[in-house]
């Protein structure tokens, strides 16, 4: 058979040509990193948790209509996504003061935030993905006026969203990074949430006693990642809730 052709490999995932044009296949590998990529590990099971509970994300936003380049789990690694130009934007949201604002603004983590904030990062691994402006994206014509009120309303939707769920399931969505795709459909383009959102991305906080159930656990080592992701995951729904109670499938003569 002849091996798919890779097409990018970042920190987390690699991506390959898709089946069908116009679509990609994200791979997520068990590689951990914090700090711009200074501090690096392997996680076993870390892809595994991540394809799962972005699945699970991408698929609800679909329903509650916020557009994803999302079409569908391919397996236990892989998901197929449509291919789209990526802005060059990581778009934070704030709930709580956590992470790079606490430094910044000298605010104890948790916090919580008068109203959510929305912060843009210019993508450049190399500058460390600096905080800009919407002054800088707009001079430098990164986004239009237009791509940036849109880039607002579905920052605000997914976090409305994102903080529902988690809330139901008793977990505090302390902040979290999207990345925005353009896909174009002859003259016009869409803009949709794309890339991942998993533990990775974002920070969640056990409501009752706070406890990290994100990527800091490995960036301040504070314990298992892959526990607190599963922990994340079985509330959720999408993991057994009670491993050893699963039977080895029956015979039926
Ligand atoms: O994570 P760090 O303290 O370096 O930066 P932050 O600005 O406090 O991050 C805010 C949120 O965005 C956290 O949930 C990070 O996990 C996420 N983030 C990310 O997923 N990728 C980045 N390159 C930067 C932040």
């Amino acid at each position: 058979m002849a091996r798919r052709k890779k097409i990018y490999e970042g920190k987390a995932k690699t991506l390959y040509e898709g089946p069908e044009p116009g679509t990609i296949v994200q791979y997520f590998k068990d590689d951990a990193t914090a700090f711009n990529a200074e501090k690096k590990d392997v996680i076993e099971g870390k892809g595994v948790l991540n394809n799962l509970l972005s699945e699970y994300f991408m698929l609800g936003l679909g329903q509650v209509g916020v557009p994803t380049h999302f079409l569908k789990r391919l397996n236990m690694r892989e998901q197929l996504v449509r291919s789209c130009e990526i802005v060059p934007l990581e778009v934070i949201v704030r709930n709580y003061a956590a992470g790079t604002m606490s430094k910044r603004l000298g605010i104890a983590e948790g916090t919580q935030l008068p109203r959510p904030i929305v912060e843009y990062c210019y993508k450049d691994d190399s500058l460390g993905d600096p905080l800009v402006t919407e002054e800088h994206i707009a001079a430098f014509g990164w986004a239009s006026q237009q791509d940036m009120d849109d880039i607002l309303s579905l920052a605000l939707r997914v976090n409305d969203f994102l903080s529902g769920i988690m809330y139901g399931v008793g977990i505090k969505l302390i902040d979290f990074k999207i990345e925005i795709g353009r896909i174009y459909d002859g003259d016009f383009q869409r803009l949709v949430v794309a890339d991942e959102i998993s533990p990775d991305s974002c920070r969640l906080w056990d409501i009752k006693t706070e406890q990290k159930l994100d990527k800091d656990v490995f960036r301040r080592d504070l314990g298992s990642l892959t526990d607190a992701y599963s922990e994340v995951a079985r509330r959720l729904g999408l993991m057994p809730n009670n491993p050893a109670s699963i039977t080895k499938p029956t015979l039926i003569n």
